[in-house]
């Protein structure tokens, strides 16, 4: 076969295949093949069009930004279309980059850039009118998306109305709708424990949060939306992206704090290996870094090439995923007594970190996935958050793959393991089960719970192994002459961990709550439940009714802490730990300071029903806080707060301006 025919076939399928991973991506939000390895598909195919450019179709995939809308969303026609960006793999391809840019400006001027982190969710574009929202869509193929308004509206970040008098009388506001790390685990531990699939990973969830024909269940999701352009701008644009931005915050818009203006690439380069070297401290998840001509009359004289502009670049990061063996799969004990499948994996680098081990979560994600012991399969890990299986290469097993099979007694202390009565996960039932105390030390000493310096996985391992500590009361009566026998560690710093822990017997109550490690009680739960009892006998002694009026308390928490104070077990280790020194101090009641409260002076008016706590509940919050709660909209309101199936006090909330908050948002506000 001659060469062109040759390269005419390998386009041709590269075509095929590119289009039917768009559909699986942007349709179905099921890819079946990493970023990475789409891209690598993309540049063959783009590099085969640029030597024979005969070859370029117009439905190529190089031509387009995504795939068709779906059907089932109506039409949201982009008045100017929505590029997409090309990449930088590399420094050199960003100093070339430069390069064409100068070369197009007929300069060797330095330009100045402006770096934003490139966040990785999903792309829409809102529409204003005399600073209104009017219509929100998904980017779709760049030239028509998908209507997908009445879910927009529920995302707390995104405006429903401008501020400022300043609002062009139309203006598009283009930006990236994401879900944080955080809330995404909490979104996926909710998931898990309800016995629902978990999300492949934020970008994932964001895309079917928003693209779902509910919005009720979109309002249920934690998503954030952060403006990084426009379309249309009545009016015209500022001088430069980096005043635009401003523009946009002072409209009510979030934007990346973490911008950043440079001048001449090297800088650039600098600051985007900076960016990805720091990338797993960002609270949401980036994928690389846009360096943007900084000038818009620039940018204007560049333009844009057939799918993305000239004046703008991602440098993209180290893919978060990558192909590795499972070598073995081992029951795993954690601190609640949850046995989790963990994979053990022939060693790979993802995102610069070397990865030998993977959580498979549960058995249930085990079947679903269809993961076996010895096969080949595409690791992914983001932020700190722990490695995880993604799916498995089956077109690589070779026959000698066997399925894993939980064991029923706990491989740490021979305890039965078995998974509760309509749950999933299943769990060890030794009440005194080694690896869950270390997983509670390991909890209790964490950083956002007691923060004690120097309490390492390897030192609590040797503390539970040797029957140093029993018990999370033992900790504070460790003594530096007996840490300092341990291995790994000298008298220094065993005084040292004898310091951190006598420092934190003086332990705020919230913290102390959340160090306990009780089901259904998160960090957010633990400060509330320390704001409304103010002592621990309080809380101890409080009954369901009481329990269920604190904010973000749903019954399974007033279950499981009526659970915990009633075991002996377990008011005995209390007791242990106040004996041994530790004093509990609570918050400044809500009493005292209310009147300076984050809410003060504020109204709130609440329609439809809230999920996580009772409007009661609800309102109590408010009145801690300062504020005073109220039946009826008026221009005055300060927030009107939107729960699952609003009435018509939503809407006038919105015909007047007054902010909506969602739940979520609610609960987030006076910290
Ligand atoms: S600017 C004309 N800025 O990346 C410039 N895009 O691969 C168009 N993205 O479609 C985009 N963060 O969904 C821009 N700070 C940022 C971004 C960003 C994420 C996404 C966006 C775009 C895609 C291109």
């Amino acid at each position: 076969m001659s060469t062109v025919n040759h390269t005419r076939d390998r386009a041709a399928a590269l075509r095929a295949e590119l289009h039917r991973h768009n559909h699986r991506y942007y349709v179905l939000d099921d890819p079946i093949i990493t970023d990475a390895e789409y891209d690598v598909l993309l540049r063959e195919l783009q590099r085969l069009e640029f030597q024979f450019p005969e070859l370029i179709a117009p439905d190529s995939p190089t031509q387009r930004v995504g795939a068709a809308p779906l059907a089932r969303f109506s039409a949201a026609p982009h008045a100017e279309p929505m590029l997409s960006l090309e990449n930088a793999m590399d420094a050199g391809e960003l100093r070339g980059f430069e390069e064409r840019v100068q070369r197009f400006l007929d300069s060797v001027e330095p330009l100045a850039y402006l770096c934003e982190p490139k966040f990785d969710g999903l792309a829409v574009e809102l529409t204003y009118e005399r600073g209104q929202l009017v219509r929100g869509g998904t980017r779709g193929d760049g030239r028509v998306g998908e209507d997908v308004t009445p879910n927009l509206r529920t995302v707390g970040s995104v405006p429903l109305v401008l501020l400022g008098d300043d609002v062009p009388p139309v203006l598009d506001v283009r930006g990236e709708v994401v879900i944080p790390l955080a809330a995404f685990e909490r979104l996926n531990r909710t998931q898990e424990e309800r016995g629902l699939p978990r999300f492949a990973n934020p970008r994932n969830a964001a895309a079917g949060s928003v693209r779902q024909l509910d919005s009720g269940v979109t309002a249920g999701r934690p998503l954030e939306f952060v403006a990084y352009g426009v379309g249309r701008m009545e009016g015209g644009l500022p001088p430069t992206q980096g005043e635009l931005l401003d523009r946009l915050a002072g409209w009510g818009f979030r934007v990346a704090v973490d911008r950043v203006r440079l001048e001449g690439i090297s800088a650039v380069l600098d600051h985007c290996q900076r960016l990805e070297a720091t990338r797993d401290e960002l609270p949401y998840e980036i994928d690389g870094c846009v360096v943007k001509v900084d000038t818009v009359a620039f940018q204007q004289r560049l333009g844009q090439k057939a799918r993305a502009p000239r004046w703008a670049i991602a440098y993209k990061f180290a893919p978060r995923q990558a192909v590795t063996r499972i070598l073995e799969i081992l029951p795993s004990v954690g601190r609640t007594g949850a046995v989790t499948p963990v994979a053990v994996l022939e060693p790979v680098a993802v995102g610069g970190v070397v990865v030998s081990r993977a959580t498979l979560h549960n058995p249930s994600e085990i079947a679903r996935k269809g993961v076996l012991v010895g096969d080949w399969v595409v690791v992914q890990r983001a932020g700190d958050v722990i490695p995880e299986v993604v799916r498995p290469l089956t077109e690589r097993r070779d026959g000698s793959e066997v399925p894993f099979e939980m064991p029923d007694t706990c491989p740490v202390c021979g305890a039965r393991v078995a998974a509760g009565e309509g749950e999933v996960i299943p769990r060890c039932s030794g009440l005194n089960c080694p690896a869950q105390l270390k997983g509670r030390i390991r909890h209790f000493a964490s950083r956002r719970a007691m923060d004690v310096d120097g309490l390492g996985t390897k030192l609590v391992e040797q503390l539970v192994n040797r029957g140093l500590v029993q018990d999370l009361s033992d900790l504070f009566r460790l003594d530096a002459g007996t840490l300092a026998e341990l291995e790994r560690m000298g008298q220094k710093s065993a005084e040292n961990l004898v310091a951190a822990l006598e420092r934190t017997k003086d332990a705020e109550l919230g913290r102390f709550l959340y160090g306990l490690g009780i089901r259904h009680v998160g960090e957010a739960t633990a400060v509330a439940l320390a704001a409304a009892f103010g002592s621990l006998d309080a809380l101890a002694a409080a009954d369901e009714e009481q329990l269920l009026a604190v904010p973000d308390v749903g019954p399974e928490g007033a279950g499981s802490l009526l659970a915990f104070f009633t075991e002996e077990h377990n008011r005995q280790a209390i007791t242990r730990m106040l004996d041994a020194g530790v004093t509990l101090r609570g918050p400044v009641r809500a009493e005292t300071d209310a009147e300076g409260g984050a809410l003060a002076g504020k109204t709130f008016v609440f329609t439809g029903t809230l999920q996580g706590l009772t409007r009661e509940a609800a309102k109590a919050r408010v009145a801690d806080l300062g504020g005073k709660t109220i039946a009826s909209v008026s221009r005055k309101t300060g927030y009107v707060v939107v729960g699952e199936d609003p009435g018509s006090k939503a809407d006038k909330a919105r015909s007047l301006g007054v902010p909506i908050l969602s739940e979520e948002e609610f609960l987030a506000l006076g910290g």
